[in-house]
């Protein structure tokens, strides 16, 4: 029997905006755990110490956000296959004494798709926007589900190569002006940039070429109706938020920390909703 109260934490720099406290918070009294979960801002110098001071104690696990996921990579004794192909570690919990890490944004972005659009694999064409850590993410999701001809789109050619070469065959690299001719037959369309952000620029992108069949994703959930969604309901395609991937991607962590598989509910979605109306 694990000592109680089991305590859990975020670590990242800054740290103060993140919403896994809420998430976790609500799954703890939804569950009637005696247990915590808490904010560590903790510096890039500091990280590596932190990390080594984990095995004693009083944590269980935690999550890790930025800056600190690929260095969490490197630090972790034991890695998940996500982990690995990501080169990035979100969520750290012990194992036989060992510190494992694994990487949860891919399958969050997979079960969110799931839960709000089923058969979203469509043809088996996704077009994804940015290459990015988010964007490795997401190409590992889709490669696990098999997703056939993956095409990564950046402001820079080569870094979408970097991209796409970490991974098998089926993942190719564009520039953004290959993108009308990419469109015509995706039927899954995501942005991992920052783009549509509030506060920075929209991400403009000429949708008609779509097929009316395609689903567009945003991993962007503040404002959680990006332009980008916006334009795609505008034209009656599928819009999916990026709120969705955020509560999914909590559900394994917990799960590894606490014993519980948690359920990502209406009631938690309107409860980070508020939370990021109130803003910071
Ligand atoms: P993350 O790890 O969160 O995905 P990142 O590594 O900073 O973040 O990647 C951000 C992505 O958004 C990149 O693909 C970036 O394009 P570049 O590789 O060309 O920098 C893209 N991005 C950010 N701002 C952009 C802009 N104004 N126009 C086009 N692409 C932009």
């Amino acid at each position: 029997m694990a000592d109680r109260p089991l305590r859990a934490f975020v670590c990242g720099h800054p740290i103060a905006h993140s919403r896994s406290p809420v998430i976790h918070g609500y799954w703890l009294r939804q569950h009637g755990i005696e247990g915590s979960y808490e904010r560590r801002d903790v510096s890039p110098e500091q990280f590596a110490d932190f990390v080594r001071g984990l095995s004693d104690g009083p944590f269980v696990g935690g999550n890790i956000t930025i800056p600190h996921k690929e260095t969490a990579y490197k630090l972790v004794e034991q890695c998940d296959t996500a982990a690995e192909a990501i080169g990035a570690v979100n969520t750290i919990w012990f194992e036989d004494g060992r510190l494992c890490g694994g990487n949860t944004d891919a399958y969050g972005f997979a079960a969110n798709l799931d839960s709000v659009a089923p058969g979203w694999e469509g043809n088996g064409i996704a077009t994804v926007l940015g290459a990015g850590g988010a964007a490795r993410a997401i190409v590992q999701a889709l490669q696990q589900r098999e997703m056939q001809d993956i095409r990564v789109v950046n402001r820079t050619l080569s870094r979408a190569k970097v991209l796409s070469d970490r991974f098998d065959d089926g993942v190719s690299a564009h520039t953004l002006d290959a993108l009308p001719e990419l469109l015509s037959d995706t039927t899954l369309l995501i942005n991992t940039t920052s783009m549509g952000m509030a506060g920075g620029p929209p991400l403009q992108i000429e949708l008609s070429g779509l097929p009316d069949s395609a689903t567009v994703s945003d991993i962007v959930y503040a404002p959680l109706i990006t332009p980008l969604l916006r334009d795609a309901v505008d034209r009656g395609l599928k819009a999916v938020d990026g709120l969705g991937m955020l509560l999914h991607q909590a559900v394994p962590g917990f799960e590894r920390w606490f014993g519980v598989k948690p359920e990502v509910t209406s009631e938690l979605r309107e409860i980070v909703l508020a939370d990021l109306e109130k803003g910071h």
